[in-house]
């Protein structure tokens, strides 16, 4: 009995798990076991040594289960204890942190031009996209015979209804609901059929009307100045002259190129400055169409392209990005003037 208890206690101390402990258990207290064929001896003893040899195969029976239900439960509590040491989380890492929404760099230029002609005094006008060829093209005094007018770079919806390709159709619509003066700016889509890097079918214009008496050229080079210094820091302006039917005079506006400080590069093709703007005096014929009369009153009209502004602010190159919505580039665009937007 001796030896068997001895040869348990030391077999106990090297099982490691369940599947130990159950042999284990089997080898000693199975029908087969050690424990089980010590019982078998006692059909060999006399009554009184029965009774004492009896009383102690059942006292080591016991003692053999309750080390047997100790060891149970520690295997129990180390597999626990591995369990939540493999699976702890270390709270010690950093957290992900809050990812913001940001504003699409188009509807941010966009607030920012209207931030600096607000605070010039300008209202903010919308007119619709799909537009009548008459407000688009014909009281514009865009003629016929207009190579704007040709199906390669309009979209007809049909003989009288196009989307609009420019913002200057709002200026009819203004002039014709409401009284001058005016002074107003109308943000808002365009679209070309016109598709390379630096052209997409559908882009973002904002146009400037500002009707009064005695408005000038002056007036016109004074407030574009003025702006494109305020969106564009301390750069050279330089007006051109140029044509468009619905102004007279006309003029394109250049800034010193920004990419290469007017040196010459490829952004300007070598010529140091950018054109950012179509300008100029509204043609009498416009303002008689909106209903007003040229003898009395004059009028300043601008018109720009806003992923060129925003391009040129940015640094972007390829006018494709603004719209694939590639969250790795509208994430960049998160902060405005150092606060969050
Ligand atoms: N509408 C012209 C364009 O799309 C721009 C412009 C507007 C020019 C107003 C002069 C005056 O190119």
């Amino acid at each position: 009995m001796e030896n068997v208890k001895r040869e348990f206690e030391e077999e106990l101390k090297s099982v490691k798990n369940f599947e130990e402990l159950k042999q284990l258990k089997a080898a000693y207290l199975g029908k087969k076991g050690k424990l089980t064929s010590l019982f078998k001896k006692l059909k060999g003893l006399s009554e009184g040594e029965k009774k004492e040899f009896g009383r102690k195969i059942n006292e080591l029976k016991e003692h053999f289960e309750r080390l047997l239900e100790e060891k149970s439960k520690e295997i129990f509590e180390a597999i626990k204890r591995e369990s939540i040491e493999s699976e702890a989380i270390d709270i010690t890492l950093p957290a992900r942190g809050i990812n913001f929404g940001s504003l699409h760099p188009i509807t941010k230029t966009i607030m920012e031009i209207e931030d600096i002609f607000r605070s010039m005094g300008f209202g903010v006008e919308v007119g619709p996209e799909i537009e009548l060829d008459l407000f688009n093209f014909e009281l514009l005094n865009i003629p016929k015979e207009h190579p704007a007018r040709d199906m390669q770079d309009t979209f007809y919806i049909n003989d009288n209804v196009v989307l609009r390709t420019h913002t200057s159709p709002t200026q009819i619509r203004v002039m014709k609901r409401q009284k001058p003066p005016v002074m107003f700016i109308s943000p808002g889509r365009v679209y070309r059929r016109d598709s390379d890097i630096t052209h997409s079918p559908m882009f973002h214009q904002v146009e400037g009307l500002l009707v009064d008496k005695n408005i000038r050229f002056s007036d016109l080079k004074c407030i574009l100045t003025g702006f494109l210094k305020l969106f564009f820091g301390d750069v050279k302006v330089r007006f051109r002259p140029s044509y468009f039917p619905f102004t007279e005079p006309s003029a394109e506006v250049d800034i010193g190129c920004i990419i290469c400080g007017g040196k010459g590069c490829r952004v300007c093709s070598n010529t140091g400055f950018l054109e950012v703007l179509g300008c100029g005096m509204v043609h009498p014929n416009v303002l008689i169409n909106g209903g007003y009369d040229p003898e009395n009153y004059t009028g300043l009209a601008f018109g720009l392209g806003v992923e060129r502004f925003a391009m040129l602010k940015y640094g972007i190159d390829n006018i494709k990005l603004f719209f694939e919505n590639d969250l790795r580039f509208l994430e960049q665009f998160s902060y405005h003037k150092g606060r969050l937007l």
